[in-house]
């Protein structure tokens, strides 16, 4: 089976095409035909080494996505040969075949292609939280969602609205800023505007919230774009790492909270993992969330893949397929 290997950290030129062995299942665990694998920023950050996300190489890379299952371990009741699950969180994924904790397996309902869940498990998950558990939207809330024609953005958009909140979304412009418009961001901004057309917006009195995976490049105006006692959430950082923030602006703001959420930190049990893809499925079966697949690559081309989107030419999610 072929897999895409990190042979050292480094740039898209480290990813090689290997063979490798069939995997064999253990207790506890599946084994996968991939028919999708997700391709996320993290990757890139696994793949440059860099801390936290860095590990020993070589090693195949990848951790989301979705297909059938060709072998079943021992301990395993509630899965069979055939089944179509989908997962995130699991490494290994860019590859033909995939082995997967029976634990974090989450069962594909009939209605939902396998490509569409690989899409939804880690991002859809990451925006699911963020608007229900980081900062509850409660009708009416002002939300800044950065990068929102991106893989989160997108799906993050939506969901602010199937809340009853306000979008106050940015992009760079063109196609990208009508993706945002479409999944119903109520204003679409630049990188350098937003925080007045927040103010503009809000009266003056600043956004409930900010959802902030752009980081270096936002994280001063989504501060000041805040209104008392509002939340800067961030979550990733695609221009770069904020640097160190000193706390009194917290105070000279308005009394303002910061947090720096992980999905593996919301998703700590099968119970929390499938609650969440739960909410996220049937929002797709209903037609309430549209999953926007912006590119889908084969595995060859992972390398590709990677360079499209650190090169923000991308939108929505970006998928391989074996
Ligand atoms: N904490 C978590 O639980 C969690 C989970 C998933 C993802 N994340 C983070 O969320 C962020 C978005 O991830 P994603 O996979 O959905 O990516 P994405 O949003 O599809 O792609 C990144 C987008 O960020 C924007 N961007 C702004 N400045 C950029 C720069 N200097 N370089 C590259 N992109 C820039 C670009 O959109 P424009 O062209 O419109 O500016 C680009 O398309 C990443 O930081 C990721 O690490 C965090």
């Amino acid at each position: 089976m072929r897999a895409v290997v990190v042979s050292e950290p480094g740039g898209p030129e480290v990813l090689q095409l290997v063979d490798r062995d069939p995997h064999t299942p253990g207790p506890g665990e599946v084994v996968v035909d991939v028919a999708a694998a997700g391709v996320n920023f993290m990757d890139i950050y696994s793949r440059e080494g860099r801390p936290p996300y860095g590990r020993d190489t070589p090693f195949v890379l990848g951790s989301e996505g979705a297909g059938t299952v060709s072998a079943v371990g021992g301990e395993v009741s509630e899965i069979r040969v055939g089944d179509v699950v989908a997962w995130t969180g699991v490494p290994g994924s860019y590859a033909e075949q995939a082995v997967v904790p029976a634990d974090r397996a989450v069962p594909v309902p009939s209605g939902i292609e396998a490509p569409t869940a690989a899409a939804v498990m880690l991002q859809g998950c990451t925006a699911q939280y963020l608007a229900s558990s980081t900062w509850p939207v409660s009708e009416g809330d002002v939300a800044v969602v950065h990068a929102a024609a991106g893989g989160v953005g997108l799906l993050l958009t939506q969901i602010v609205r199937l809340r009853g909140g306000v979008v106050v979304a940015t992009t760079s412009g063109g196609e990208k800023a009508d993706l945002a418009r479409d999944a119903g961001a109520g204003h679409v901004a630049g990188y350098d505007d937003f925080l007045q057309v927040v103010r503009a917006v809000t009266d003056g009195a600043g956004a409930h919230v900010v959802y902030d995976g752009v980081g270096k490049a936002t994280f001063d105006d989504g501060l000041a774009a805040l209104r008392r006692r509002g939340l800067m959430v961030l979550y990733g950082a695609a221009s770069g790492p904020v640097p160190p923030v000193d706390l009194l602006r917290l105070m000279t703001g308005g009394s303002l909270y910061v947090t720096r959420p992980t999905l593996g930190d919301h998703i700590v049990s099968r119970a929390e993992l499938v609650a969440r893809t739960d909410e996220l499925f049937g929002w797709i079966l209903d037609g309430t969330l549209t999953v926007r697949v912006g590119g889908t690559y084969p595995l060859a081309d992972a390398a590709a893949a990677h360079q499209d989107l650190a090169g923000r030419r991308t939108t929505g999610k970006l998928l391989l397929t074996p």
